[in-house]
């Protein structure tokens, strides 16, 4: 009898210890796809910025920022690495102003970082 229920005991927390894995696992694959986008606060910020201070949507397409202005090229179509990005806002190009005094090199960066990541999704 007592080996039956050390058995029985035995198995279970085999079990749980089986279930206690699954379950990690699948938090882990779980926050691999969902938390990228939702718990990075530098591409929120980016976005607010360009929504807001940079005004970015105001000459430009960007369907995760959910515009759609056809003054400057549409981000969507041409993905820029952040790199790119940054030249741009920095300097400015064509018609669009410079930014270097408008917004701080940290804002400049998260805009970039926020347009080079939505923009090639
Ligand atoms: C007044 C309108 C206007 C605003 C505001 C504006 N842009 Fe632009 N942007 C343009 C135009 C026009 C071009 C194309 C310039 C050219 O190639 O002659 C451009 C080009 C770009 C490019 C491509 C640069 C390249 O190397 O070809 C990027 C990236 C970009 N803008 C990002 C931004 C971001 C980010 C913001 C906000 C901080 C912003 N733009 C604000 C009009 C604007």
């Amino acid at each position: 009898m007592m080996k039956l229920k050390s058995l029985v005991q035995q198995s279970f927390s085999n079990k749980m210890g089986k279930i206690k894995y699954f379950c990690l696992i699948f938090f882990l694959f779980l926050n691999l796809i969902t938390l990228p986008a939702k718990s990075d606060p530098i591409f929120e910020k980016g976005k607010t910025i360009f929504l807001g201070e940079g005004n970015c949507a105001a000459c430009h397409a960007l369907a995760d920022a959910k515009s759609s202005s056809q003054i400057g090229p549409n981000l969507n179509q041409i993905k820029p690495d952040i790199m790119r990005v940054i030249n741009a806002v920095t300097n400015g190009i064509g018609v669009m102003p410079p930014y270097e005094g408008l917004l701080t090199l940290e804002e400049i960066k998260a805009v970039a970082h926020y347009v080079s990541i939505s923009s090639n999704q």
